[in-house]
């Protein structure tokens, strides 16, 4: 199956209440890691690349990989999405590259500076068939490009005012998730209330959930048993995601879950057999690892099983 578009995918998981997950690539084993969980459970997917991402392994190198991905396995669909686009230049550069859906995130700007820039790449996106995600509200945490002290919730009728202006095509809702494994101090809590405001006001719109990884505590306890720092992390619950995608949300992006189990597996096997030093040897475990993550989360919180 080629490259897809997310349309479709998108009315499907509305119209089913399931979620097609997005996850970040950064690395041939991480492509291959979730890929394969796709595969196996007969799951629509979005990989999805970030500044970041591109910086790291080039444009050229990541669609390659992407290409590689679909053509050694033909029966999912796949969209390749730029996840948080710094700007105009970025989402047209991958539009050309051969992405089929970008991230504008002008989520930093003043209200009318974001409606701008997210206009002027919905013209250009829309003029080739490309689908467009847009931010409203701000989440807290750590960004490449937007470092946020707290959350700005999303507001219902700006968000109705900011899709019809820009006529993007989907939105990602800041409504208590946040990037990174420190998602909550206290208890885990996210604005329900809020998100059914925004379904009701939007009624069949695609609705996006950013900063939805749960930060499984298992990864975090075998970094640290194997000389990792990681204290104090903390995700969102997986039965709040369940609840998020019965409400309509249709697609949730995990990136710091797949960092975690790509690690801790890495940590693990270097602390155990000390005398490895080829990259396949820990490699080949650390993408099995992905792969049963991801596998994990479209099975038992996405609901994506047999969509494909
Ligand atoms: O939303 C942020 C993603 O986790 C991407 O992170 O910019 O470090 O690649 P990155
Ligand atoms: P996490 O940091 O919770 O994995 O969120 C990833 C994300 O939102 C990518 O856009
Ligand atoms: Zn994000």
């Amino acid at each position: 199956m080629p490259l897809v578009e997310p349309k479709e995918m998108f009315d499907a998981a509305y119209a089913g209440r399931y979620a097609v997950g997005a996850f970040n690539v950064n690395n041939m084993e991480i492509v291959q890691g979730i890929m394969r969980a796709a595969s196996g459970e007969k799951s629509p997917v979005i990989l999805q690349v970030s500044a970041g991402a591109l910086k790291y392994a080039g444009l050229p190198y990541i669609m390659k990989l992407v290409k590689a991905a679909i053509s050694e396995d033909s029966a999912v669909p796949v969209v390749v999405h730029l996840d948080h686009g710094l700007g105009f230049d970025m989402c047209r550069d991958c539009i050309d590259g051969g992405f089929t859906s970008v991230m504008i995130d002008g989520s930093h700007l003043p209200y009318e500076e974001n409606v701008a820039l997210t206009q002027k790449v919905v013209e250009y996106a829309h003029g080739k068939n490309i689908w467009v995600e847009a931010e409203l509200g701000k989440l807290a945490g750590i960004e490449e490009h937007v470092q946020s002290a707290g959350h700005l919730y999303t507001d219902p009728d700006q968000a109705v005012d900011f899709v019809r202006k820009t006529g993007c095509d989907s939105l990602a809702v800041a409504i208590g998730t946040s990037h990174g494994a420190y998602k909550f101090k206290g208890e885990e809590k996210l604005d329900f209330e809020r998100l059914e405001t925004i379904r009701g006001k939007l009624p069949e719109y695609p609705l996006v959930l950013h900063g939805a990884s749960s930060v499984p505590q298992d990864f975090v306890a075998l970094c640290n048993k194997y000389g990792g720092k990681v204290g104090g992390a903390k995700g969102v619950p997986e039965d709040m995601l369940r609840k998020a995608v019965t409400m309509g949300v249709c697609k949730i992006n995990v990136d710091t879950d797949i960092r975690l189990a790509l690690t801790a597996s890495i940590r693990q096997f270097m602390a155990e057999q000390p005398e490895q030093f080829d990259p396949r040897s820990y490699m080949t475990p650390a993408r099995e690892a992905v792969k049963n993550m991801v596998t994990h989360k479209i099975r038992d919180v996405l609901g994506s099983s047999g969509k494909a």
